[in-house]
């Protein structure tokens, strides 16, 4: 009778060290991935995708295709809000972080200047966006300059 016992409570038991465990290795695997930093590859991937999109708003620009210029001002704002953007080397109070905000106010004056169908206005916003760029850059490349 107390063996019975034993062996109704021991099937539960092992359950929970089962369940347990597999909860355990979520958590790690989870942890492990998230705070990894983005792959180099993808990185790259993700700067060169930058680079196409700033290339489309100049053909945009180029022949007056203002919901070219709409549509790619969009992409190139939600790119600076996204995780890849960040450089976790980078503290995010830093300068790095002005320039990611400057960066968005030109996507921002660039998309309302596409919409007002203002191709000056447009042109400008899209200059400030490139010299924003290479401002960046320089930061990250030649720190303390
Ligand atoms: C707020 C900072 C910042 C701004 C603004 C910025 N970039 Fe970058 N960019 C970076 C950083 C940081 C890297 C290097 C990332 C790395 O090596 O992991 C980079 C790398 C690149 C690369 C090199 C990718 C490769 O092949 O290795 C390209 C191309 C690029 N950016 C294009 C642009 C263009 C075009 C713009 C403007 C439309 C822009 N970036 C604006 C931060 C910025």
């Amino acid at each position: 009778m107390k063996d019975e016992r034993n062996m109704k409570a021991s099937i539960p038991w092992s359950l929970g060290v089962g369940l347990a465990s597999l909860a355990f290795a979520a958590i790690v695997l989870t942890a492990t991935s998230g705070g990894q930093p983005v792959p180099k590859q993808t990185r790259r991937e993700f700067m060169r995708q930058k680079l196409s999109i700033s290339k489309d708003v100049l053909e945009g620009l180029a022949l007056e295709q203002f919901t070219s210029i709409e549509k790619n001002a969009r992409a190139l704002k939600r790119l600076s809000e996204a995780a890849e953007w960040e450089i976790p080397s980078i503290p995010k109070d830093s300068d790095f972080a002005l320039f990611t905000s400057a960066f968005q106010r030109n996507a921002d004056e660039l998309l309302k200047q596409a919409k007002e169908h203002n191709i000056d206005g447009a042109t400008l916003a899209y200059l400030k966006l490139t010299m924003n760029c290479v401002e960046c850059h320089k930061f990250i490349r030649h720190p303390g300059k």
